[in-house]
């Protein structure tokens, strides 16, 4: 697979486990007790999949590139808008991860409203990132990224996936995503 169509086929599973986080989210809406483990399982996805697996090779491999080849456009698009972008996800899953904690300890409205708060920003973040990334800035590096630096960049994101693939880790990711979707049909 091409190197940019595999980070948007990634981008499709990131978009179906920000699904399963909205709607994890509606049933305690609706009333439904606070899924703890669920939701544990939902960080777990976002750090290692979104974040070390995906963010991974941007930040690594794609994006230094960019930087590198791109000038000025590039450095304000990644490192004042995707990079920080990156970071402000970061941050809502670790207050989400905080609130959970508290709401474990304390099960008040206040901690789940920041569960709630958290988790739903953190989803409406990463839409429109991905949104950005697949109109804009992954479309910008196909265009104007010199050949032998796309190739350069499609040979490192192999490499990536090999280790990745001898450690089975996209499979683990998959299954668990596959298994949170069947429980969490996700609504509109
Ligand atoms: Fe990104
Ligand atoms: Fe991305």
């Amino acid at each position: 697979m091409d190197c940019i169509d595999l980070m948007k086929a990634e981008h499709a599973n990131i978009l179906e486990l920000l699904g399963v986080m909205r709607s994890a989210c509606c049933r305690i809406l609706e009333g439904a007790p606070v899924a703890d483990a669920d939701f544990r399982d939902m960080i777990w996805l976002v750090r290692n999949y979104a974040d070390k697996h995906h963010h991974g090779k941007e930040e690594q491999i794609l994006f230094v590139e960019m930087v590198a080849h791109q000038g000025q456009i590039a450095e304000n698009l990644i490192q004042h808008g995707m990079l920080v972008e990156h970071d402000l996800g970061r941050l809502y899953i670790s207050n989400l991860e905080a609130a959970l904690d508290r709401y474990a300890a304390s099960p008040t409205a206040m901690n789940k409203l920041d569960i709630l708060a958290n988790a739903v920003s953190y989803t409406d973040l990463l839409q429109r990132h991905i949104e950005k990334e697949d109109a804009a800035v992954y479309a910008f590096a196909e265009r104007e990224l010199p050949k032998d630096v796309m190739e350069s960049v499609a040979e490192h994101m192999r490499q990536f996936e090999a280790e990745s693939e001898a450690r089975n880790f996209q499979s683990k990711c998959l299954d668990l995503l596959a298994q949170l979707k069947e429980k969490y049909r996700v609504l509109n």
